[in-house]
């Protein structure tokens, strides 16, 4: 089983839709702790892949993640557009040429991906930032290489450990971004952030499941 560039480019487009259904709730979260306009930056981003993605969705999965990524970069403002930005980016550049991606393909994007993320936005896990979500979700998907799990099954474990760590943002302190300003005050909250890297990683999940 492994993940076709049509498989690849559902993905995004399915993220579209979730971002705009979740833009409120995304936003709501970084009301309490941020700026209050996260949702409305990954819905801004997201809507104009999808405008592009015609121009770009026949070339390899490589090129479409760092045209995604790019895209995210000059279109979303504040910290999560440079840091989306990155993310596909350095996905795209870990599978580079490839029509399709195995589990371990997969597992070697999201690992650079958010070793991308980490080395601009120097978060460690947590500092409740969308590392949170991202971390356990590629050390699940390690492990389930070295169990042999199929993709399937594996996406579904990566997707869990990602909602856990969103979850576990909630107490945390905030040492990262704007919401670190708030210092004690930002625990009690969930992570923005953390949140549509889970919803990211969801969708994966939920359109790869006849992978
Ligand atoms: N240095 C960082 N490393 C990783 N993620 C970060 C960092 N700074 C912020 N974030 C993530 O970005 C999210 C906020 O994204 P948003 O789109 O609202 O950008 P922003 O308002 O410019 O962010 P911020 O005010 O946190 O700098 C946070 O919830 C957090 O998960
Ligand atoms: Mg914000």
């Amino acid at each position: 089983m492994s993940i076709s560039r049509d498989d690849l480019v559902n993905w995004v487009k399915n993220s579209v839709e979730i971002l705009h259904e979740n833009s409120e709730y995304l936003t709501e979260l970084d009301a309490a702790i941020g700026d209050g306009d996260h949702g409305i930056n990954m819905d801004r981003g997201f809507k104009a892949v999808l405008a592009k993605l015609p121009d770009f969705e026949d070339k390899d999965i490589g090129t479409i993640l760092k045209t995604v990524g790019m895209t995210l970069l000059s279109t979303v403002g504040g910290a999560g557009g440079p840091l989306y930005g990155t993310f596909y980016m350095r996905a795209g550049m870990a599978v580079a040429g490839k029509m399709e991606l195995s589990l371990e393909d997969w597992t070697a994007a999201l690992d650079e991906a958010v070793k991308g993320v980490v080395m601009r936005g120097k978060a460690e896990l947590g500092d409740k930032t969308m590392v949170d979500a991202l971390k356990p979700a590629v050390d699940a998907l390690y492990k389930c290489i070295d169990e042999k799990k199929p993709l399937e099954e594996s996406l579904q474990i990566s997707a869990d450990a990602a909602k856990k760590g969103m979850v576990d943002t909630i107490p945390l302190v905030a040492r990262k971004g704007r919401a670190s300003y708030l210092g004690e005050r930002s625990a009690g909250h969930q992570d923005p952030g953390a949140t549509s890297s889970y919803l990211l990683l969801k969708t994966a999940a939920d359109t790869w499941h006849n992978g």
